[in-house]
């Protein structure tokens, strides 16, 4: 079958097509035929470092039952799935257990013609979505559900500050926000994604290279500040959506596209009663209830470009240059 294969690496260059043997299910597995695979900002981190061996990129991925392996029960050769990237995730759900790991490395991942996994990773596609769509909602979707409602616990009437709204994350944390009842203001470095965030349910949009969005979430506030910030870009981004932020209010965050470090004022943590909150993917119970929420509301993924397996570079430098507006999706076959 064909793969995009990453080999020694630093650059999206390194992605080579390739032709690698199909994957048979074990005991226990699934075999998927791919349809269609989506990128994440995690693909673009592993250009960052060297792997000691050639891996299969890609953790969100969506097809077809094609064959299972001993001993699995309720899945049937034909049937529409998509996959959840968070493996062995353990008993508990505040968090995961040793042997957790993320589907595309060190497991070979997605961005292939086909996939074998533990049929505990397979979930049956929304039918309201198309392989597409549903390629686009794994790893994003279980964490902006998981930072939103496991995490922050946000609740119908409660406002919500998310930033840098181009991203996958973020459009899902503006969609699943709305559909939990939530008024949303978002940020981004782009007004035409602003404009495009307001027509899918965004109240106020922010550009802020421009904007002083703290101030801007305080006054869309009556002043009081909002009740959740879902952070993602790190640095200052982090410090500043402290002053965002309402007396009792909460802080999730999942990422630091922009700054890992973040100099924020402990004062302002203590002072205002703040609680902050990491969060990372999710539990096969928060991948459950966030395709139930999909289904509830009919959410569709907002899909950024659709290109060709064998584009995958090129896929890539939009991903790597942040022009999209959505999930960027390969189509498998
Ligand atoms: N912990 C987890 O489980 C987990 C899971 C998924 C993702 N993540 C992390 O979460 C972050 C978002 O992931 P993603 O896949 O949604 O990313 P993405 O699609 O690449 O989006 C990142 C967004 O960040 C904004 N941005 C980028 N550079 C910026 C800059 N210099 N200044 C201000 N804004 C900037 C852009 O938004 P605008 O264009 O709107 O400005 C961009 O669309 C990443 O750091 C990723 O590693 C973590």
């Amino acid at each position: 079958m064909k793969a995009l294969l990453l080999a020694s690496l630093v650059t999206p260059d390194d992605l080579r097509l390739a032709d690698v043997p199909m994957p048979e299910p074990a005991s226990g597995e699934v075999l998927v035929r791919l349809r269609a695979a989506a990128l994440n900002h995690r693909d673009l981190h592993m250009f960052n470092f060297e792997p000691e061996r050639a891996c299969i990129l890609g953790s969100d991925g969506a097809g077809v039952v094609a064959a299972v392996g001993a001993g699995v029960t309720g899945w049937t050769p034909g049937a529409e799935v998509l996959l959840n990237p968070s493996l062995q995730w353990g008993d508990r759900q505040d968090t995961y257990g040793a042997g957790w790991s993320i589907l595309g490395w060190p497991r070979d991942g997605t961005l292939a013609e086909a996939i074998a996994l533990p049929a505990e990773c397979v979930f049956a596609k929304p039918p309201h979505l198309s392989f597409e769509e549903a390629s686009a909602l794994p790893l994003a979707g279980l964490t902006a559900y998981r930072a939103l409602a496991a995490r922050a616990r946000v609740g119908a009437g409660e406002t919500v500050l998310v930033h840098g709204i181009g991203g996958g994350v973020a459009l899902f944390a503006l969609q699943f926000a709305r559909a939990l009842g939530a008024r949303v203001m978002v940020t981004s470095t782009s007004n035409d994604k602003l404009a495009r965030a307001q027509a899918l349910g965004a109240e106020l949009g922010v550009n802020s290279r421009t904007v002083d969005w703290a101030a801007a979430a305080r006054d869309w506030t009556g002043g009081a500040g909002v009740d959740v910030v879902v952070e993602s870009l790190g640095g200052d981004y982090f410090a500043r959506s402290l002053e965002a932020l309402r007396l009792g209010g909460r802080l999730v965050t999942f990422g630091r596209t922009v700054d890992t470090r973040s100099n924020i004022d402990l004062h302002l943590l203590f002072w205002h009663q703040l609680s902050l909150l990491g969060s990372t993917m999710g539990s096969p119970a928060d991948f459950a209830r966030m395709l139930a929420l999909v289904s509830e509301h009919h959410i569709r993924p907002v899909i950024d470009s659709v290109w060709p397996l064998e584009d995958g570079c090129h896929a890539f430098e939009r991903l790597a240059q942040g022009k999209q507006f959505g999930k960027i999706v390969l189509t498998c076959a």
